[in-house]
């Protein structure tokens, strides 16, 4: 039996979405033998609740040189980033000579903008790829995986920090009791942990099962993230719910009796309860839901593929390897992906192999059907290429529901 990562609790398994490959892991043409795969599952912990992943990757599988995944590739998250930092500056770093350090900077996305204000920071990031564009825009950042030890060299090099920050990055990280105590040598005694990752809340509600990949290992609750909290010596004090990447949570942790919790903890802790979020009958629904979701989708997509339609897909996300390897969709009934990021054009996408091209070949010409695999950024991306719509074409979504917009 597997036991929970959080706490050694028993692990009730509710969903098995079969052999998947690394997310990101694009792969040139030629050198499809020898694929990774591994069995992707997600259970619930019996004692703390924590949503989880049933086997674990191997952590330099999947962050390393080559990590394609570019935080600063959207507008949107650009933006929200800036916003991030701007609130950070002006409620945490402050005092004489703050410190910031975030987990996970990738490209530098939210650091850079601590740094123009002059404020001292440091990114921890495993990626060497990310992590050079990011010292391009001037962000200090240390080429490692967070944990006990580098937070303990972070502390006697540069000392304490007011704020820890982590965006789409500590629910990547299945070694938490490292992770915490590496924040409690790094954290000033008044310092804060805030982080922001997917909310289990919400790929229930809205049957988003393609947040579900090898990167994405723990899905945070309000209840599960208090309770990890607590084991650990730190209190949920604050949570934001945010509009980006299909509907996140902010979580601010604080040592134990440092800080009162806000209102927002308690309401969004009985929400959780009247809702019954992370109760086996409300993931056992859910399950059921990715199941007939999948079926639809192989549905229309065969339909289309009988009729002589021309079917594309748009945004060669980490999340659609979940999708596409689940749903058995390969080049046959999806011809190409287009997608911004040139470290994936040129490529087949993992397990499903199917062509990458630069999103500028879209209109060359529109095919008559385009699947949005980054349904997350659809506003940008439905604004920016209007013109297919215009000219006929329709787009395909598959969450909350699989529907062709006319
Ligand atoms: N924070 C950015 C954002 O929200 O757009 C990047 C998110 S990206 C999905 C996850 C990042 O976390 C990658 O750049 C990866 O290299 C990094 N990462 C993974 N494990 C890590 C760890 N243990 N410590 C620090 N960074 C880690
Ligand atoms: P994400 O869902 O993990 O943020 O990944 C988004 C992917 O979609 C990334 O590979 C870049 C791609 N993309 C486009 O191709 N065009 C766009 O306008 C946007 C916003 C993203
Ligand atoms: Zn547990």
């Amino acid at each position: 039996m597997s036991t929970c990562r959080v706490c050694a609790g028993p692990l009730t398994e509710f969903l098995d979405l079969g052999a998947q490959p690394n997310s990101d892991a694009f792969l040139r043409p030629g050198e499809t033998d020898g694929e990774f795969f591994f069995r992707l599952a997600v259970g619930r912990c019996g004692s703390c609740t924590m949503v989880q992943l049933m086997e674990e990757v191997p952590r330099e599988r999947m962050f390393h040189r080559d990590y394609p995944y570019h935080s600063s590739g959207s507008s949107v998250m650009r933006e929200h980033f800036e916003n991030t930092a701007r609130r950070l500056l002006a409620t945490e770093a402050t005092g004489s000579d703050p410190f910031v350090v975030e987990i996970g900077c990738n490209d530098g996305v939210m650091l850079a903008t601590v740094g123009r204000a002059g404020v001292r920071h440091l990114g921890v990031d495993p990626s060497e790829g990310v992590a050079d564009e990011a010292r391009a825009k001037g962000v200090r950042v240390r080429t490692a995986f967070f944990e006990e030890s580098t937070a303990l060299g972070i502390a006697a090099a540069e000392g304490r920090a007011n704020v820890v920050y982590a965006a789409n990055t500590l629910c990547h990280i299945p070694y938490l009791d490292s992770v915490f105590r590496g924040l409690d040598a790094l954290l000033k005694p008044d310092g804060v942990f805030v982080f922001e990752d997917p909310y289990l809340g919400e790929i229930v509600e809205r049957t988003s099962f393609d947040q579900i990949y090898d990167e994405h290992f723990y899905f945070f609750t309000a209840r599960s993230v208090r309770n990890l909290a607590r084991r650990h010596g730190f209190e949920l004090v604050d949570v934001l719910r945010l509009p980006v990447h299909g509907g996140e949570v902010r979580y601010t942790l604080a040592r134990r009796g440092t800080r009162p919790p806000t209102a927002a903890v308690a309401e969004m802790l009985a929400e959780e309860e009247r809702k019954a979020l992370a109760e086996p009958a409300t993931l056992e629904r859910f399950a059921a839901d990715v199941r007939r979701t999948r079926d639809e989708l192989v549905a229309l997509l065969k339909g289309l593929h009988a009729d002589g339609r021309r079917v594309v897909a748009y945004g060669a996300t980490a999340k659609s390897a979940t999708v596409a390897n689940y749903c058995g969709i390969g080049p046959e009934l999806v011809s190409s992906v287009y997608d911004t990021t040139p470290a994936k054009q040129g490529r087949l996408t993992p397990g499903s192999h199917i062509p990458v091209r630069p999103s500028e070949a879209f209109d060359e010409p529109y095919p008559d059907y385009a699947l949005l695999f980054a349904w997350n950024h659809a506003e940008e991306i439905m604004a920016k290429e209007r013109e297919f719509r215009a000219a006929g074409g329709k787009w395909i979504l598959y969450t909350p529901r699989v529907r062709v917009l006319e």
